[in-house]
């Protein structure tokens, strides 16, 4: 049978042999996108270019995609939850559309990897008249042709939800189900939002999900989207045509293609084992944990289920530090400090006595090198940020456990309670919510909120707004923010030296921030003078131009920017009159002049070596 690197390869080759450029994965933490903290699809970082930019590797795209998702955190411990995931991604630009991708897809899953094809369903969305979006019916006719040239007779079916499989193949579901954009369903969307009807594919692994599992046949009868578990997706058709307006719908410039498929759901599909902890990628890490916990997998419910944790935690934690999320008590660093002390804490209860968490890093590390390489390079220090959180969280994990029982008499875990479990002993809220749930005991999140306002903390990082996920502005403030962004970069460099190098951006509607390398504190002098290089430059009306090149080429023409490790790609330059040239994916403004009045409000170290300036255009 295919390893799961062997298949990620498959795919890769499949839609390269169909004209795609194969890119890297982007990082876990987007590059000015403040609508959203983690990566999780492989089509957020290819918004602007589904909205009509050019792509500089042109119209085909393909590419495997770390994708994390927080929404997913407490649905880890069943069978085929992850936080961490890999998606599978092919994007046509306003090029090839429904029928090539259903005809590729079929022959890609049932040709190439050889899966059953008995075992495949497909839904299709069934329109929404009041939005005058149709009903899509040449998808389900291409999936129909496609199994008859099998001989398989696949019937469309209408009324799945009423009335079950009824030997269909093919269904039909609303915009709940069939509707694919950032923000959900049409009335969710924000104006000037991408969307679309979808296809989805599913993988029937049989009415007998697995001796830990329960079958809930929420609704009834079975039908591919009731959620009972026999019906699992691996992969998702966006057909992204149209964008929200003010009155409803309009088509896009492009008809666009955005697939995205688990490549771990594929491949529990292909060993036909509805436990995704199962395949090959958790081999190593959960022979480990067996090894160190003295207990076996899969034995018993709650004992998986804490393995499951782990194993999904520390996976998910690995490729977050290596993207530079290490744990702390704001932004990304909280989830990674939430999901490392959730999977100590199911560590505990395994009976692990000692650290364990870098021993089983290792193992992953071993697992994805040859397809990651941050992971080899940045081994140590993935491994340190390790030791030392769970150095810390040992300390009060005890402590916290032994304090958290003594509140327990009182039925109750009220805000100052949950309150002091986090300031105390480390412990996440959400930590204390599920040992609260365990226990059934009542707990309140406003409480602690309203404790955690008290003392001024984390309620005023911001991260809040950003934790609601709200799609807020990809508009004309932020588009303005980047560009300076730009001039920003050019002046510290002019005024501090060559030595300065951006070490990351972050850009809401209302301000930019610019982490970049320099050894001390700014004068205020050193401000000033950047900011007025800034501003002459702004009044000066430069026009921004745009070119495409590779990498290469845009190195030789003296171009700055984050070139990862991406030589092989087409790049977009960006290019302001003489003073700036950067490698970046836009959008920005296309003059100078629509900027207005820069202002750095604060200058302030961000790590060892690293400043942070938070600035406004007035
Ligand atoms: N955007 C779709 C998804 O995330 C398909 O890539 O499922």
């Amino acid at each position: 049978m295919l390893t799961s690197h062997e298949l990620r390869k498959k795919y890769l080759e499949f839609f390269s042999n169909k004209g795609h450029k194969i890119i890297d994965s982007a990082s876990l933490i987007p590059e000015n996108d403040p609508t959203t903290l983690f990566t999780s699809a492989g089509m957020q970082p290819m918004i602007p270019y589904l909205l009509g930019e050019s792509h500089p590797n042109g119209k085909r795209i393909a590419n495997s995609q770390k994708c994390f998702r927080t929404q997913d955190i407490d649905e880890v411990g069943d069978n085929r939850h992850t936080t961490f995931f890999e998606m599978l991604g092919n994007w046509s630009l306003g090029d090839y559309f429904k029928q090539e991708q259903v005809g590729w897809m079929f022959d890609f899953l049932i040709n190439e990897i050889h899966l059953d094809p008995q075992n495949l369903y497909i839904t299709c969305f069934a329109g929404k008249k009041e939005l005058g979006l149709a009903r899509d019916d040449e998808s389900a006719k291409f999936w129909q042709e496609k199994f008859k040239s099998l001989g398989i007779n696949a019937e469309i079916i209408d009324d799945p939800k009423e009335n079950g499989l009824q030997n269909g193949k093919i269904f039909y579901y609303g915009e709940n189900k069939n509707w694919w954009s950032r923000a959900g369903v049409p009335n969710n969307m924000p104006i000037g939002e991408p969307g679309g009807g979808d296809s989805e594919m599913f993988w029937d692994f049989g009415e007998n999900l697995g001796k830990h599992e329960k079958s809930i046949w929420k609704d009834k009868p079975c039908h591919p989207n009731c959620d009972c578990g026999r019906f699992v997706e691996i992969g998702n058709n966006v057909f992204m045509e149209y964008i929200k307006t003010k009155t409803g719908f309009e088509k896009l410039k492009n008809k666009n293609i955005d697939f995205g498929g688990g490549l771990e759901r594929i491949a529990s599909a292909l060993q036909n084992d509805p436990d995704i902890f199962e395949i090959d990628l958790f081999l190593k890490a959960k022979k480990r944990l067996e090894l160190l916990s003295g207990r076996k997998y899969g034995v018993n419910a709650e004992e998986t289920f804490a393995f499951r944790v782990i194993l999904d935690h520390l996976r998910a934690s690995m490729f977050l530090i290596a993207d530079g999320a290490i744990p702390s008590n704001k932004d990304q660093g909280y989830f990674t400090r939430r999901l490392l002390r959730r999977a100590i804490r199911f560590g505990v209860k395994l009976g692990i006595q000692n650290k364990f968490t870098a021993e089983i890093v290792k193992e992953y590390i071993k697992e994805y090198k040859n397809d990651y390489l941050e992971l080899s390079n940045k081994q140590e220090f993935i491994l340190s940020e390790l030791e030392k959180e769970e150095d810390q969280f040992r300390k009060t994990l005890e402590k916290g456990l032994k304090e958290f029982e003594r509140m327990s008499f009182d039925k109750k875990i009220d805000g100052t309670e949950s309150f002091s479990l986090f300031s105390t002993y480390g412990f996440p809220y959400e930590m204390t919510e599920e040992l609260a749930k365990e226990k059934n005991l009542k707990i309140s999140k406003k409480e602690f909120d309203e404790e955690m306002a008290k003392h001024q903390n984390l309620s005023r990082t911001g991260a809040n707004q950003k934790f609601k996920g709200g799609l807020a502005d990809m508009g004309e403030e932020s588009k303005k923010l980047h560009t300076v962004t730009h001039l920003l970069h050019f002046a510290l460099r002019r005024v501090l030296g060559d030595h300065v190098e951006q070490k990351g951006s972050n850009i809401t509607a209302e301000r930019l921030r610019f982490d970049f390398s320099h050894p001390d504190k700014m004068t205020d002098e050193e401000k000033q003078k950047v900011e007025d290089l800034v501003n002459a430059v702004i009044n000066q009306d430069v026009p921004i131009t745009c070119g495409e090149m590779t990498v290469a080429q845009a190195k030789s023409a003296g171009a700055i920017g984050l070139f990862g490790d991406k030589y092989g790609e087409k790049v977009k330059v960006y290019t302001i009159g003489e003073f700036s040239k950067e490698i970046c994916g836009g959008p920005h403004v296309v003059n100078t002049s629509e900027l207005g009045h820069f202002k750095i409000k604060k200058e302030e170290a961000s790590s060892a070596g690293v400043r942070r300036i938070k600035a406004v255009l007035e």
